[in-house]
């Protein structure tokens, strides 16, 4: 096997291939003075299982993916798995309004093109990748983050709303604490309000778990909650970091220890790996 590693997830990659004592490449993608991407795989063949790992997010990463999986075919790639850390568009899973596109099924459509397996992480609507023809699967990032956790004096594990719930209870389970989820209500693109626990916050350190984080509206909402409940502490955990518009300044202040999440986006608070849930899956036989 071998792992290709693109500009979005270099560390990523190089930690698989670390887990699986397999080699490594570093796709060399520069951009042209336009702003094009150009790309290339220093390696005379790739007659081998091959692993490219790229985040579909932002676009450019998105164009950096379709240029990889092309060289790495040209190359002779045998089998050609994607893992996409970060699977971009997946929030418009449907039509919501005539006219729109359905965003997340023209991306599969064209990224399952070329290759043979797909692998993405809390995909924010699993059911989308069902538009792969080739085999797929969504990894879970809840183990990776309750390990992370396990022993830090966390009381209670909650999610800012009922569709999370699943996630709050894979961590909690895991961590052998209770679990709960929030209630949400989404006011604007920014803005939400959130109701409190059911269960007592009283006194106890909390944990949120959420698949992302985009502008922050959702984890402020729910700290604020939180503290109007009692809560002693509230500590953050998402799988996607995506922290737009200073997001992570506005959540921690200088404090960016009160906010962390996966290295499936790759900034100065992933300390959460996901290396091992991935290797994990691509060491399995298929
Ligand atoms: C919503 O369904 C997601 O799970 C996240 O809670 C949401 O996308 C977070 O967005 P923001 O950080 O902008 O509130």
């Amino acid at each position: 096997m071998i792992i290709v590693g693109g500009s979005s997830s270099k560390d990523l990659a190089k930690e698989l291939s670390n887990a699986l004592g397999c080699a490594y490449v570093q796709a060399a993608t520069t951009r042209f003075p336009d702003g094009e991407c150009y790309t290339r795989i220093d390696n005379e063949s790739m007659n081998d299982d091959v692993v490219i790992v790229q985040n579909t997010y932002p676009d450019s990463n998105l164009i950096e993916m379709f240029l990889l999986q092309d060289a790495v075919k040209k190359l002779g790639a045998k089998r050609m798995t994607l893992v996409i850390p970060y699977f971009g568009y997946a929030r418009q899973d449907r039509v919501f309004r005539p006219g729109e596109p359905e965003s997340a099924k023209v991306m599969t459509k064209h990224l399952g093109m070329m290759c043979d397996r797909v692998f993405t992480v809390d995909i924010h609507k699993e059911s989308i990748l069902d538009y792969f023809e080739c085999p797929h699967r969504d990894l879970k990032a809840a183990h990776a983050i309750a390990d992370h956790f396990k022993g830090k004096n966390i009381d209670l594990v909650l999610s800012p709303d009922v569709g999370a719930k699943d996630r709050a209870k894979a961590v909690g389970e895991r961590m052998d604490v209770p679990y709960d989820h929030l209630e949400k209500v989404r006011l604007s693109g920014s803005d939400v309000r959130i109701s409190p626990a059911k269960m007592d916050c009283v006194g106890k350190n909390v944990l949120i778990v959420d698949d992302m984080i985009s502008t922050g509206g959702t984890i402020v909402a729910a700290k604020q909650a939180l503290r109007e409940a009692g809560a002693r502490s509230v500590s953050v955990a998402c799988t996607h970091g995506l922290f737009v518009n200073n997001a992570l300044e506005r959540l921690t202040g200088n404090a960016l220890e009160a906010v962390l999440c996966c290295n499936t986006l790759e900034n100065e608070v992933s300390h959460i790996s996901v290396a091992g849930i991935i290797s994990e899956a691509l060491g399995e036989k298929w």
